[in-house]
């Protein structure tokens, strides 16, 4: 369910603060009202070496241009000095509306702040950025959702609930400096937790956090597909000797679900015979054609055209001076503030639904996959 969130209101409640004597800063939801021609729409995006940052950022520009706007839109190499230096050269040049995927959620508030002194208002997109007062909105896919449904999928494809097991897991965590990562874990751990301590799952490298916070210690930092790959061979070569079996691996995302895949395979374990279960998220291509070919069995699609979509609404709203629309009940709180924010909801795909999803939607052609 979605509300209007009314700049007015923010305006108001402002000045009932200045009036009981607080002082009334913040938050900057509105900017002066303008004609979208001219206006400047500030673009970070983290990195383009994984495949979903390129899609976010060439979607999220045309979708902006399409509404009559200008664009500015970098990518940070991964690098989060030059993420913030290409913020701040964006608050130097006066644009309008500053749409942000950070590299580190935790790092930004001083660029944050510089923005909020200049009222240029700022979207957190698809990554919450923490520790600041001064954001105006966030704009995502459900996170703990998304770890939900991977939780899920293992829970019911090995039979967990109704008392299958013990079977094998290796268990592995996003980057630790993307809050994003802490709520897929979260998802996950609150489906495959019980079964842990139930003795019904068990990882043979005991790579296991002791509760849902412990996660950073298996996060693989900048989501990197090649250390996902070294962390699996050093984990099958040093517990998977001897006939053990692995039945499946958390991975939070497609870009690790590659790099343990490539393991996997160097190892000489083969698709439909001994190969485990393996979860993801993004739908990326070489996934994609993964999941097709047996290798990996779900990804939590986010389809990236509708997060664009709503970061280019909530832009044009904003510059219009008109409400913005955000979920009911769904403000995420950064440690400072709880930010107004737009949830969208992912969809699993497998390989039964490949076609009904990705490709009747327009994600991907079936040719691209290979597919007829
Ligand atoms: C995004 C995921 C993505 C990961 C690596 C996360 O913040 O939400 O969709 O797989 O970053 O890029």
């Amino acid at each position: 369910m979605n509300r209007k969130f009314a700049p007015w209101a923010v305006v108001m409640a402002l000045f009932a603060m200045v009036m009981t004597g607080c002082v009334a800063e913040r938050p900057t939801g509105a900017t002066a009202k303008k004609d979208p021609s001219e206006a400047v729409i500030g673009v970070s995006m983290p990195t383009k070496s994984l495949e979903r940052w390129n899609r976010d950022g060439a979607h999220l520009d045309s979708q902006l241009k399409a509404k009559g706007y200008k664009t500015t839109v970098q990518y940070a190499d991964n690098k989060t000095d030059q993420q913030i230096s290409q913020i701040q050269n964006m608050i130097t040049q006066n644009v309008d509306v500053l749409v942000i995927a950070p590299i580190d959620g935790t790092v930004l508030s001083p660029v944050i702040e510089s923005a909020h002194a200049k009222s240029i208002p700022v979207i957190a997109y698809d990554r919450l950025i923490e520790g600041t007062d001064a954001l105006s909105y966030y704009v995502s896919f459900d996170n703990f959702y998304v770890g939900e449904l991977q939780g899920k999928y293992l829970e019911e494809e090995l039979g967990l609930a109704k008392g299958k097991g013990p079977y094998n897991i290796e268990i592995f965590g996003g980057s630790p400096d993307d809050p994003n990562a802490a709520q897929f874990f979260g998802g996950a751990w609150s489906k495959l937790e019980p079964h842990v301590k139930s003795g019904k799952l068990v990882s043979p490298s005991k790579k296991v956090p002791a509760n849902k916070d412990g996660w950073k210690q298996i996060g693989i930092l900048g989501w990197d597909s090649a250390k996902a790959q070294s962390e699996m061979q050093t984990r099958l070569n040093s517990f998977y000797t001897g006939g053990t079996k692995l039945d499946a691996v958390l991975s939070p995302n497609d870009s690790l679900a590659l790099g343990i895949e490539q393991a996997l395979q160097a190892r000489g374990f083969t698709p439909g015979k001994n190969w485990p279960l393996i979860t993801g998220q993004d739908a990326d291509k070489a996934n994609v054609i993964n999941i097709l070919a047996g290798k990996q069995s779900m990804t939590v699609w986010k389809d990236t055209r509708k997060l664009g979509d709503r970061a280019a609404t909530m832009v044009d709203e904003i510059v219009r001076g008109e409400e913005v629309e955000v979920s009911e009940g769904k403000e995420y709180d950064n440690g400072q503030m709880k930010v107004p924010t737009y949830l969208i909801s992912p969809t699993v795909v497998t390989k039964e639904n490949v076609a009904d999803t990705v490709v009747k939607e327009g994600f991907y052609k079936a040719s691209e996959l290979g597919m007829k």
